[in-house]
């Protein structure tokens, strides 16, 4: 932690550490991905592969379970969080892939090299004024043609916390629109080809959207005359 660390950061950072035994119970039994989340990891998976199979990180990573998922579908993907509790366990659970704490407003990866990046529910984290800030981060760390998935719950009103599984925390989960995504990030220099919104389940209280984006590759060199 540093001192100019936006608190929201902080707060996440801290609710996280607290629950993290406890989600990862629970992301056992709900695996966070349905067949229609599923269908959206494999389209992404299908594409990075066909592009060459380079470096994917998934941001958010959690638990870990959503990227040994894309792991044994045969990317070469790595997990950040920030949480160090998470990633901890995340190790544990997962050896054979690699996990590493931080955030996915500074990301300690250079310009261009990944092929692929998931935010598979965690963006839902980032205060909405960060948002632009952050599809630029990611926008910087994707090679020409590199392949972007984000999940999120849609919706206008985010949800606050301040008790989770019995633990004092101070948590917000925002809800975003799958139109305003696009449009940030198209301004962040993004195509979108496809989104998928599904109606809530049994118990939820929102849609759920997938968007599938990338970064335009470059323009390939014409034949001179
Ligand atoms: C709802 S959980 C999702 C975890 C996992 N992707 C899944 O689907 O189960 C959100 C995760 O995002 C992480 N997170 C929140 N803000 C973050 C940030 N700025 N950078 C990196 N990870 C972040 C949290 O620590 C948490 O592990």
């Amino acid at each position: 932690m540093t001192a100019l660390e936006p608190s929201f950061i902080r707060d996440t950072r801290d609710g996280y550490n607290a629950i993290a035994a406890d989600y990862a119970e629970l992301s056992k039994d709900h695996p966070g991905a349905d067949p229609y989340g599923r269908a959206m990891l494999g389209t992404f998976a299908e594409y990075v592969l066909a592009d060459g199979g380079g470096p994917v990180v998934e941001v958010g990573s959690g638990p870990g379970q959503m990227t040994a998922h894309l792991h044994t579908l045969g990317l070469n993907i790595s997990g950040i969080d920030l949480s160090p509790v998470m990633v901890a366990m995340a190790r544990r659970t997962y050896p054979d892939v690699r996990f590493e704490e931080g955030s996915m407003t500074g990301l300690d990866l250079p310009d261009r090299s990944l092929a692929g990046l998931v935010a598979w529910y965690s963006i839902i984290h980032i205060v909405p004024e960060q948002l632009p800030h952050v599809f630029a981060e990611f926008h910087r760390v994707l090679a020409p043609g590199g392949r972007l998935l984000l999940a999120f719950q849609v919706g206008d009103e985010p949800r606050h916390y301040d008790e989770a599984f019995g633990h004092r925390v101070s948590l917000d989960f925002r809800r975003l629109s799958p139109d305003r995504v696009t449009e940030l990030l198209n301004q962040a220099g993004f195509q979108v080809p496809a989104r998928l919104v599904r109606e809530p389940y049994d118990g939820e209280t929102t849609p759920h959207a997938k968007l599938l984006a990338h970064k335009p590759p470059l323009p390939t060199p014409q034949p001179q005359p």
